[in-house]
């Protein structure tokens, strides 16, 4: 069931993106997840349902950075990515509300974990490997990935990561469907965590 704030009639949906708003104060939403789970694609558009920035962590470590990851990786290792990752993420959170998506990896490191939880409401983008790979087949950017047979890192990455991920606030299973239709799921199950009570269960309160 889809509840009103993820509805197509336009009052419905301005008063929810207002609700949301309100209770999210300065908290960021913060998108993880595998890479392909969809972060940066329904986080555009997340961003642009709420009315509120949208920022990408990877583009902001590419420009902190003055190279893009790849090179990063290979000139660096990866250790310096992870510590430049940190300190990126960490800044990003400071300057909230906006929907923030996190790089696959970047949700691992504890510190930036608890400062997520502290200064954002989670949401893991869950796919599965089918998804993940299609998605991922079409870029070639993607340094972890080019180290060995893409299947085979994924499947290790998702051995080790999805009981991490595991503790965002928020599980959205992320499916091969349209963005604009996950974005109606996120929506909703954003609210609901916010303390949304969905119209039919109000009305069944007040009949009481
Ligand atoms: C990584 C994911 C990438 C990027 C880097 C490392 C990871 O971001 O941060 O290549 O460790 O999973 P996306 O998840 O946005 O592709």
């Amino acid at each position: 069931m889809s509840l009103t704030l993820s509805e197509n009639k336009k009052d419905d949906r301005q008063a929810g993106v207002a609700w949301i708003r309100e209770r999210l104060g300065p908290r960021s939403i913060v998108l993880i997840g595998l890479m392909g789970a969809g972060k940066t694609a329904v986080g555009r558009r997340l961003a642009s349902r709420l009315e509120l920035p949208f920022v990408d962590a990877d583009s902001e470590i590419e420009t902190a950075a003055g190279s893009t990851i790849s090179e990063i990786f290979a000139e660096h290792g990866e250790a310096y990515f992870r510590q430049g990752e940190r300190k990126v993420i960490a800044r990003l959170l400071d300057s909230g509300p906006q929907v923030l998506a996190t790089g696959g990896g970047a949700y691992m490191d504890p510190g930036t974990r608890a400062n997520i939880k502290s200064h954002g409401v989670s949401v893991w983008l869950k796919a599965d490997l089918k998804v993940l790979l299609k998605r991922v087949g079409r870029r070639d950017n993607r340094p972890l990935l080019a180290a060995g047979d893409p299947a085979q890192v994924m499947k290790q990455l998702i051995s080790k990561r999805y009981p991490i991920y595991a503790e965002a606030d928020i599980t959205v299973e992320s499916r091969d469907v349209p963005h604009d239709v996950m974005v109606g799921t996120v929506i909703d199950a954003i609210a609901v965590k916010l303390g949304y009570r969905p119209k039919t269960a109000r009305r069944r309160k007040k009949a009481k």
